[in-house]
């Protein structure tokens, strides 16, 4: 094996607690070669000791060890550092928000195409196992045709870090509502939806929203309901799938849904004669039902770094598009559309993009 060299932008809770733990684990595959942090003390990683340090992005970019770059500072830099590493030769890897704008996503992708690299947008929740198993249920056709998905994120929480702050592009909209937009667009499918978004600062110290309603809607579609709050102090499913066959709920590490067979019940036409005896229709449903427990936490929950597998999984596609060519499992070309949706969020409440946004 070859391993990837890797060269790593802000050494946070993402680049290090995330991607360089990640990296650590799949050692046959990748590895840390390069750290750049404003922080001194944040240059250096145990599993990594001769990875070199940098204060400034642009001196690892120039390091020609380096072939991929983890964009992971603050949202406001992505954008514009994923294309100064695309212009510089490397691979990229970006983290959410993959830019604020469909104009930074064709710009990278742009720069990405001129430098003939690949540009992998960081969706890493794609590959959690209570989302694969919600999408399989939903495309399954066990509960029906889909009518309507409820996908909750909630908890009551302050926060007071940079990602309650406008000024670095804080906020949930581009914190974590592009993994969940991810996630309700893989369930909505190829129409492109009407987008209805309301976002609120119930307790956050910034001045960035930690509430956010979006509803995607279009005919032939389901309705799509994502709700982020930070004042649920009686938090709902994760999951709420309501389908003409049956429904499914549940959280990360369990799931459950029923179903009827309508083709072992009775027709029903239309009757439009009052009811016999005054009453209301009623018949006895045979519900069928099955659940699905998750084999280890997929999520910690608020609060703590995301679980590994999935981050591993993505890595080990990247790998694959790297070095042996093969298509990307997720494209920018398909997280550009996600991008879109949160766009249009961000202009239907009127908030000003950061400083240096297309
Ligand atoms: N995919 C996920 O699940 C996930 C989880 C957490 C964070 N993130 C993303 O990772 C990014 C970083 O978030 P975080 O929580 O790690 O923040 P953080 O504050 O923990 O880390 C950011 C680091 O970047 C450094 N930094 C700031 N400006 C820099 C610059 N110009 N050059 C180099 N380093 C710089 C800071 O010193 C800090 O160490 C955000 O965009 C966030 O959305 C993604």
């Amino acid at each position: 094996m070859d391993p990837i060299k890797v060269g790593i932008i802000g050494f946070g809770r993402s680049g290090c607690n995330i991607h360089a733990d990640a990296i650590a684990r799949m050692p046959e595959l990748f590895e840390v070669c390069a750290i750049c942090d404003l922080l001194p003390e944040r240059r250096t990683h145990e599993a990594f000791p001769h990875a070199k340090p940098y204060a400034d992005h642009r001196e690892l970019l120039a390091d020609p060890a380096v072939e991929l770059v983890v964009v992971a500072p603050p949202n406001c830099y992505h954008a514009s550092f994923a294309v100064e590493a695309l212009n510089a030769g490397k691979h990229v890897l970006c983290e959410k928000p993959f830019g604020f704008t469909t104009a930074d996503v064709d710009a990278m992708i742009a720069a990405s195409k001129r430098a003939n690299r690949i540009l992998q947008p960081f969706q890493q929740r794609r590959y959690e196992e209570d989302f694969r198993k919600v999408l399989e249920i939903c495309r399954s056709g066990r509960l029906g045709a889909i009518d309507f998905i409820r996908i909750s994120w909630v908890g009551f929480s302050r926060r007071w870090d940079w990602q309650t702050s406008r000024r670095f592009g804080g906020g949930q909209l581009y914190n974590n509502m592009p993994h969940l937009v991810d996630h309700a667009l893989e369930l909505f499918g190829e129409r492109n939806p009407a987008v209805w978004c309301t976002i609120n600062n119930a307790l956050s110290s910034g001045d960035a929203e930690d509430e956010v309603h979006l509803i995607l809607h279009a005919p032939g579609a389901p309705t799509v309901e994502v709700e982020m709050a930070a004042t649920a102090a009686y938090p709902l499913d994760r999951w709420y799938v309501c389908g003409t066959a049956g429904g499914l709920r549940g959280n990360a590490t369990h799931l459950e849904w029923k179903w009827v067979d309508w083709s072992k019940m009775p027709e029903r036409p239309l009757d439009l004669h009052p009811t016999a005896g005054r009453s209301y229709n009623s018949e006895t449903l045979e519900w069928h039902s099955d659940s699905w427990d998750a084999e280890q936490q997929s999520d910690a929950g608020a609060g703590a770094a995301p679980a590994p597998k999935p981050v591993m999984a993505l890595y080990s596609g990247l790998y694959r598009a790297i070095r042996q060519g093969a298509p990307q499992e997720i494209t920018p070309e398909q997280v550009r559309r996600r991008v879109a949706v949160l766009e249009q969020c961000y202009r239907m409440n009127q908030i000003p993009f950061p400083k240096g946004t297309r």
